[in-house]
């Protein structure tokens, strides 16, 4: 299976997962728009909630029922995509600039599943740059802020804005994003935290603790990793 077949396989098998009733997490990016595509064709009522306005436009034009975070007391699944996939389901996401969103709905939800062909699972993370998203209000004095935490986690990097087309990326919820290119990240948890400690800095793909399962696209089928 080429990359994309991997992804869209590990979509479908996910939409397999989800039940009549359900208040379901759409995941952002690639594969996690095969996912939304297999269950819109599953016509389950179900409602969703969308973790980008990329996908709430495309849930939208298959006929899903969507809701927001605030309307629902809990997510039963959400399932979504990763840029890593590293030791005990560690995480890189925010790719698609939507990790704000994305992990909000994931920490609302019971059961996460991530889904991703097989080219995203490694040993470390960290090859992937890791995006960080902060406010725009003095963000190039938050991109020193965020050196210095890199460094006082042995990550000799200065994070990069990201530009599309020369101009900075806007998120969904109007802040930008800044990648760091850590090569490796040797302690993903306490990066987090140093991270999180930088005021400016709204969240990270750091999503460590948070996937349940990960189904993997292999050349052979799909891999179920717990
Ligand atoms: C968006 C994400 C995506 O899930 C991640 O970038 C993977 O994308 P794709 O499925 O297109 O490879 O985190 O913010």
């Amino acid at each position: 299976m080429t990359a994309d077949e991997q992804k869209r396989a590990t979509g479908e098998a996910a939409a397999a997962l989800v039940e009549d009733g359900m208040v379901v997490g759409l995941g952002t990016g690639s594969t996690a728009a095969w996912f939304v595509k297999a269950l819109a064709a599953r016509k389950l009522d179900i409602r969703g909630v969308p973790t980008s306005v990329a996908t709430a436009e495309l849930a939208a034009s298959l006929g899903m029922r969507l809701t927001s975070l605030d309307e629902v007391s809990s997510i039963d699944l959400t399932v979504d995509g990763a840029d890593e996939i590293g030791p005990g389901l560690s995480l890189i996401k925010g790719g698609g600039a939507a990790l704000l969103r994305e992990k909000l709905v994931w920490e609302a939800s019971r059961r996460c599943v991530c889904i991703a062909d097989a080219g995203k699972v490694v040993r470390t993370l960290g090859a992937f740059a890791l995006p960080i998203e902060v406010v725009a209000f003095a963000h190039k004095t938050t991109a020193l802020r965020i050196s210095d935490a890199l460094a006082d986690c042995d990550i000799g990097v200065r994070p990069r804005l990201r530009l599309k087309d020369g101009a900075p990326v806007a998120t969904d919820g109007g802040n930008l994003i800044y990648d760091a290119a850590c090569g490796a990240i040797p302690d993903p948890a306490r990066l987090a935290e140093a991270l999180k400690g930088v005021t400016g800095v709204v969240d990270h793909g750091l999503f460590l603790d948070l996937a349940d399962e990960a189904l993997i696209g292999r050349e052979t089928g799909v891999e179920r990793l717990v």
